[in-house]
Formats: structure tokens, sequence, C-alpha cells
């Protein structure tokens, strides 16, 4: 059993020598739910040493990060410890500096708080286990998208919620009326915690466990969707039951190598692109009905 006190920590080094390491071992930090991660080189070798909650025990990380692992040959995990010493994950707390994304939102983790840049839009995000930490590109592309097409009002459906960040920043937006899914029953409690940390009511989002859109019985003026390519292309569809005919749907969580892919699979649902963005290899889209 792990330590649901969180009096310790986990610490795993990952090593990699590929050519993109430093991006690839970032990129599964963040996949594997580590709560903060540091990068350093060592005997012509890129290492990470990530923290995560003992909450777990350390067999489940490591079954997670191995499971990451398979897409990712060139990177191994090397060694793993527990971690007593408090100033050393107050060190790694302070991994998650505040993070600006788009033009208006900053992505806070709570002990940041008070320290908002002037004239941002703050969300503020507990880093854990349930993915969307706010760090991630596709998460940026999907804030960026959002600021950009929900309008105070609107009623907004988001996907694989994961942090709860996405409709975080809707509410703080504006939008009237939020729902939200996800598979993974931690993602659920992760936002409500979130919810809460932001000042937000519970009654302000209908958040649930549910595979993409189940359980939805209304349409909304705005879906969002960042999740992987396969589920992005389930969802169309289901899209002309939740999108309200002149809605809009933002998708991410694509690679820029799966975009025509996409691009196909949204016409044959009679929607047309109208916006988006790429940040290095990860790619998302706004659409609207043609
Ligand atoms: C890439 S994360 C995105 C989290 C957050 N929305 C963000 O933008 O940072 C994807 C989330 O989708 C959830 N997910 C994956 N497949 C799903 C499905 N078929 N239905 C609902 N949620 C799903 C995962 O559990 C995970 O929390």
């Amino acid at each position: 059993m792990g330590n649901a006190g969180g009096n310790f920590w986990w610490s795993v080094e990952l090593e990699s020598g590929g050519k993109a390491a430093e991006e690839t071992l970032a990129t599964i930090a963040d996949l594997s739910g580590s709560i903060g991660a540091e990068l350093f080189q060592e005997e012509g070798m890129t290492v990470l040493r990530a923290a995560y909650f003992s909450s777990h025990d350390i067999s489940h990380w490591i079954a997670v990060l191995n499971e990451l692992l398979a897409d990712f040959p060139e990177a191994r995990v090397r060694s793993h410890t527990k971690i007593e010493n408090r100033d050393w994950h107050t060190k790694h707390l302070e991994a998650f500096p505040p993070l600006s994304v788009g033009v208006n939102f900053v992505v806070m983790a709570p002990w940041h708080k008070g320290k908002e840049p002037k004239g941002k839009l703050a969300l503020y995000i507990y880093p854990s286990s349930a993915f969307g930490t706010g760090y991630h590109e596709s998460t940026q592309i999907a804030l960026s998208l959002i600021e950009r097409f929900v309008k105070a009002g609107d009623e907004v459906v988001d996907v694989g919620t994961g942090s709860g960040v996405l409709f975080i920043a809707a509410l703080k937006l504006g939008a009237a009326k939020t729902a939200a899914r996800d598979v993974d029953p931690t993602a659920i409690a992760e936002c409500r915690r979130n919810m809460e940390l932001n000042g937000l009511a519970s009654k302000a989002c209908d958040l649930r466990i549910g595979d993409l859109v189940e359980g939805v019985e209304t349409r909304f003026d705005v879906l969002t969707a960042n999740i992987l390519l396969e589920p992005n292309l389930k969802l169309l569809n289901d899209i002309g039951r939740v999108l309200k005919r002149e809605g809009v749907a933002i998708f991410s969580g694509m690679t820029v190598s799966e975009r025509t892919r996409f691009l196909s699979a949204l016409s044959e649902a009679d929607l047309s692109l109208v916006a988006e963005l790429t940040t290095n290899d990860w790619w998302g889209c706004a659409a609207k009905f043609a």
C-alpha cells in the first residue's frame, strides 16, 4: 500500500540518450502524473528525476511509466527511491512556476496564489495524478482556442476533463453552465478539488464519470475535447447530438502527423475548420457545422 497521508514521496529517475530526450522525458513525466520533475545531464545521458505522490505504491507508478515507455524505446527507468525530506518536496513544487497561456490566462499551482501577474485570468490547478496540469502543449492549445471562442453566457461541455482545467477556464470566461466527463474516476475528485481552489461552486459543472459524451442530454454552444486522436474521431459520431447547430467544437491532443486524418473525419462529420494551432508536435483545432 502507498501512503495516503503524503508524508513521503516517490522519486523516479528516467534516462534517455535519444535525439529529443528532454522533450520525451518531460512528456513522460506529464503523462504519468508526476507532481514535479527536474531534468539534468549525466554522463552523456539526459536524466529526469520525477516526484510522485505516495498515495499509490511505487509499483503502481512503475507500471504507469512502463506502459508509457513502450512508445519511447530510447528511454528507461533507471532507479527509484522513497524521499522523506519535505524540503526536497518544496523544491519540486517550484517545478510548476506560473505559466502564461494564450493572451489572458495564467495557469498557477495553488502555492503561487497571490503572485498573479497583472491583467491575467488565473486558473489554479493542483498538479496531480489526473492528467492536465495545464503545462502540456495540448492543454495550452485547447486553452488558447477556448479564450478565442468561449463567450460569456455560453454553455460548454468538456470531454476528457482530467484536472478540469478547460471547463474551469470556460467558467472564468463567463460560461453560464458547464458539463464534463472523464472515464477515470480519479479525475472527478481532482476536478472538484480544482473547482474549490478556483472558488467555483460544485453545481457550476455537471461533472460525471462517462465515456466521451455519455449521459450528456442537451446541446452546448462549445464542446472541448483534449483527448487523443482515436477518442476524438469516435466523438465525431456524437457531435450532432451535443453541439448546437451554430456551436464551436474545440479538439486537441493530436499530433501534427494526425492532422490530415482528423481534417478528413471533420468534413465527413459535416464540420469545417475555423481555426487551428500547432505547438511543437501537438496540434488542435476549432470547427463549426458547415
Ligand atoms: C489529455 S488528458 C486532458 C485533460 C484536460 N482536459 C486538459 O486539457 O489538460 C485526457 C483525459 O481524457 C480522459 N479520457 C480518455 N478517453 C476518454 C473517453 N473515451 N471518455 C472520457 N474521457 C476520456 C483521460 O482519462 C484524461 O483525463
